[in-house]
């Protein structure tokens, strides 16, 4: 079986639109039934329980992401980094109640009754958003890859068990220290601390493995950072952001880069992990 990313950003339209009312405590419930033996990671925590909620405003930000990529042959103990980790999930966003997504149309052609749903005007940036999320989402999987759009935490949850069960790693990076400093993390120095120790699965066919990477910055901000490498990228986009800041091409080596905290992985456990 293939292994698949399941990104929560490709909720965002949930976010964009949620706001405020949702009653998501049944969803944690559900993820807590369902995954007994699986940590809740501390975005979807975080997400469900907006009000205290940590995420940076989304005015802060930067465009994510280029930095986040490395090769394979730079991640060892002491390896010093300069990343960026940004959160993109806009603050006081949260998973669309079940009850309500089960009611949503989820589709480009349904757009103006989504807006209308939500009441959102048509020519907001919040529209525009979703607009792109659907997109996103009707967009065909890259070869090898397979491609899933969960509405809701209870469909990602669903999703995930019916591809890996529920003997599963669900890896996400947390920022460990200085949450309430999240909004100002800036691009700085990282240095990889010693304990890596690489998750093999079974089920892997594009990724080669995970990395749990504890990162200590120079302002002392630690993260417990999650590295995925990629052993074939000949199928992914020859302009893609990794070949530019790495200078390699599509398929010569294999890439590596950190989750951002709203980047999730699920992996099926091996004996070992
Ligand atoms: C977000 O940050 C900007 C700039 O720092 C600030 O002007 C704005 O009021 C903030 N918005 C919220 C909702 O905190
Ligand atoms: C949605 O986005 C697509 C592509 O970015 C654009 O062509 C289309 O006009 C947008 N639709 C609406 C209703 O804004």
């Amino acid at each position: 079986m293939e292994l698949l990313l399941l990104l929560i950003s490709a909720s965002y339209l949930l976010f964009g639109v949620l706001g405020n009312h949702a009653a998501s405590i049944p969803s944690e419930l559900y993820w807590r039934n369902k995954l007994p033996n699986t940590p809740i990671p501390a975005i979807v925590h975080d997400l469900l329980h907006p009000g205290k909620s940590t995420i940076p405003n989304q005015s802060n930000l930067n465009s994510p992401g280029a930095s986040l990529f490395f090769l394979e042959k730079d991640l060892h103990p002491g390896a010093e980094m300069n990343l960026h980790f940004v959160v993109s999930t806009a603050s006081g966003t949260t998973f669309l109640p079940q009850k309500l997504a089960k009611v949503t149309p989820f589709s480009s052609n349904k757009l103006p009754q989504i807006l209308d749903q939500f009441a959102i005007n048509p020519k907001s940036e919040e529209a525009e958003v979703i607009n792109e999320t659907i997109m996103d989402c009707e967009e065909p999987a890259i070869e090898n890859e397979e491609k899933y759009c969960a509405i809701s935490l209870e469909s990602l949850v669903d999703y995930g068990t019916s591809k890996f069960g529920k003997n599963v790693n669900v890896l996400t990076t947390e920022i460990v220290s200085d949450k309430e400093q999240r909004p100002q993390l800036r691009k700085q120095q990282y240095v990889v601390s010693s304990g890596v120790k690489q998750i093999v699965s079974d089920n892997l066919v594009a990724v080669r493995y995970f990395v749990p990477t504890p990162l200590v910055g120079a302002d002392r901000t630690k993260i417990k950072a999650t590295v995925v490498c990629h052993k074939d990228t000949s199928k992914w986009d020859p302009d893609h952001v990794a070949f530019q800041v790495l200078k390699v091409k599509p398929g010569t080596v294999p890439i590596c880069h950190f989750l951002t905290e709203d980047n999730i992985v699920w992996a099926v456990k091996n004996k070992e992990n």
